[in-house]
Formats: structure tokens, C-alpha cells, sequence
């Protein structure tokens, strides 16, 4: 068992010796966190939601059409994807305009944390 363990550990440690860095980073990604939303606003939208119906919350912020997805997050923010959501009842309601409500889609008043209020805010582009 020892002979054993003494030639595996002798294999490895050549590989490492010869190139650390493949070693190192054998079975990781570089990034494996999903990225940050942007700010499309500093504050909520006012929505009049139909109940029933099915409703797919902008988490990226990259959407167009805040504060619901456009399908942008697919190329601006891959590894986010939109909230979906379905109202029991027709409601009129805040929803989240700065991508950190902890209580998503709705607002809870995070927009006015300074952390938001000093934050630069995301411009819409096309590309
Ligand atoms: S565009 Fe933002 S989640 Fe889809």
C-alpha cells in the first residue's frame, strides 16, 4: 500500500512540478459566480398584474422593458435568468426597479440603502 501511494504521489507531484498551473486549475472555471445585476432604476415600478397570468421579472436589469425580461440577460448576463411569476389575484403592485429587493419581484424599500441611492445607474444600450 505504501509503494503504491509513494508512485501516485511521486506522478503528481511531477505533474505539479511540471506545470502548476494546470494542476491548480484542474476541474475549475475561472468564474463560477453568476454576475452582479446592473441598476436600471433607482426606484419601483407601479404594475397592475392580472391574476393568473404568467409574468417573468427582470433580475439582470438589462431588459428594455423594466421591470419585466426582454431576453437580454442571454448575452448581457449569462448565469442570471428572470423570476417567473404567476398573481393569484388582479393586484396593483411595486416591483423592484434596483435588482435587490430581498423579497423579489417586490419591492422592499432596498432602493433606498445608500449603497443604490450612490450607485451609478445602468444605461440601455443596444449592443
Ligand atoms: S433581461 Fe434581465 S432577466 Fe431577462
Amino acid at each position: 500500500m505504501n509503494t503504491l501511494v509513494t508512485k501516485l504521489d511521486h506522478k503528481w507531484l511531477s505533474l505539479t512540478l511540471r506545470q502548476p498551473w494546470k494542476t491548480a486549475m484542474a476541474g475549475s472555471k475561472l468564474s463560477t459566480l453568476p454576475p452582479e445585476p446592473v441598476i436600471p432604476s433607482k426606484k419601483p415600478f407601479k404594475v397592475e398584474l392580472v391574476g393568473g397570468k404568467r409574468y417573468s421579472w427582470c433580475t439582470c436589469g438589462h431588459s428594455k422593458n423594466q421591470p419585466f425580461c426582454n431576453g437580454a440577460h442571454k448575452t448581457k448576463a449569462q448565469g442570471l435568468s428572470p423570476l417567473r411569476f404567476v398573481p393569484e389575484k388582479d393586484a396593483t403592485v411595486w416591483l423592484c426597479g434596483c435588482k435587490h429587493s430581498n423579497n423579489p419581484p417586490y419591492c422592499d424599500g432596498m432602493h433606498k440603502q445608500d449603497f443604490i441611492v450612490s450607485a451609478t445607474l445602468h444605461e440601455q444600450t443596444d449592443s
